[in-house]
């Protein structure tokens, strides 16, 4: 009996893995352009020597998608992709990609040191500079979805004087100027070498102003019909985040717009994932966890504002927009 049921829990388990495979099998593939070298039949042979890539390794990375579909016998020891629809992009293609090679080369072996973490009650240093091309990318990807529910909030209250709090590299802000001439915009961004690559990229919008300038120290010479913060309320340690709303609070005219982006986590009904995300900010000591629903609602009507709405943005990620009006 009791072997039944350690034969019958292993089987789970190894079932319950499997996915990984397709994830893991797809990184690969992204990160080394296999995809776009298997687009064509091709013999491994071929491709190793034209990537300069261990054939045995290719060998058996292209019996791996076979198994799984991603990739379909072409004839004559040759193989091509199948089922691209299912497959990343190639980079630079503002590929899906990207969210692969975060999760593959950041978050799975970030929560892999949880043992040795909990055991020693240590945490990790995360490395800014290092993730921070990887962490812009995947954040492009998730603008896609916000950023309508963003334009409405401008359209509906005619807002012209625009702050984004942590731009990072000012995606919101150059989307937002391309579409609302009419609007002045300002992005606020601590790191020099992304504040650098966001001055590059608004170069052509003479309606956006960037500045490197730490959110705490800020002293706006004006006061703003929106204020954005998007995903950096886990950069802010726990004790400072309510009167972090109230100098957000602080900067918005009366009637305007408080705009923030983040995951939520914190609850049994979240989703896994956003669960997950707070294991994974709780791993570093420079991060910290999520913001829970409750929360986000303490702390803007602790600074005085009126909540207008938290929406989903992607569910599966436990993403949420919330918004409120001073
Ligand atoms: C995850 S990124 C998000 C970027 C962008 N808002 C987005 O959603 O795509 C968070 C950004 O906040 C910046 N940041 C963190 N703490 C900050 C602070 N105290 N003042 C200004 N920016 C800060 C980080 O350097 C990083 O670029």
């Amino acid at each position: 009996m009791i072997d039944i049921m350690k034969m019958f829990k292993a089987r789970m388990y190894m079932k319950r893995n499997e996915p990984f495979l397709y994830s893991w099998h797809a990184y690969v593939g992204y990160e080394l352009d296999l995809f776009k070298a298997f687009s064509r039949p091709m013999q491994a042979a071929d491709v190793s020597d034209a990537y300069q890539l261990d054939e045995e390794l290719l060998h058996q990375w292209i019996m791996v998608g076979l198994s799984i579909g991603h990739l379909k016998d072409a004839g004559r020891d040759r193989y091509k992709v199948a089922s691209t629809w299912k497959l990343p992009k190639p980079k630079g293609e503002n590929s899906s990609g990207v969210l692969l090679k975060e999760m593959m080369e950041l978050h799975i072996p970030t929560l892999l040191e949880y043992p040795s973490m909990m055991r020693d009650k240590k945490r990790l240093h995360f490395d800014e500079e290092a993730h921070a091309p990887t962490v812009a990318e995947t954040s492009r990807l998730l603008e896609t979805l916000a950023l309508p529910k963003v334009a409405r909030r401008i359209n509906e209250f005619g807002s012209r004087k625009i702050l984004d709090i942590g731009c990072g590299e000012a995606g919101y802000v150059k989307k937002l100027a391309d579409r609302f001439p009419d609007a002045a915009f300002k992005g606020l961004e601590i790191s020099p070498e992304v504040t650098e690559k966001a001055i590059e990229l608004t170069k052509d919008n003479d309606n956006v102003a960037i500045e490197q300038g730490d959110l705490w120290s800020y002293e706006p010479d004006r006061k703003y019909d929106l204020v954005m913060m998007n995903n950096v309320i886990h950069y802010i340690d726990l004790e400072d985040r309510a009167e972090l709303f109230k100098k957000l609070a602080g900067w918005l005219e009366p009637g305007a717009v408080l705009s923030v982006i983040t995951p939520i986590a914190g609850s049994k009904d979240a989703p896994p994932f956003g669960n997950v995300f707070n294991s994974f900010f709780s791993s570093f000591e420079n991060l910290y966890r999520l913001p829970t629903e409750t929360e986000l609602k303490e702390w803007g009507s602790g600074a005085g504002l009126e909540l207008l709405k938290i929406k989903t943005v992607i569910k599966e990620g436990s993403w949420y927009i919330a918004q409120y009006r001073k």
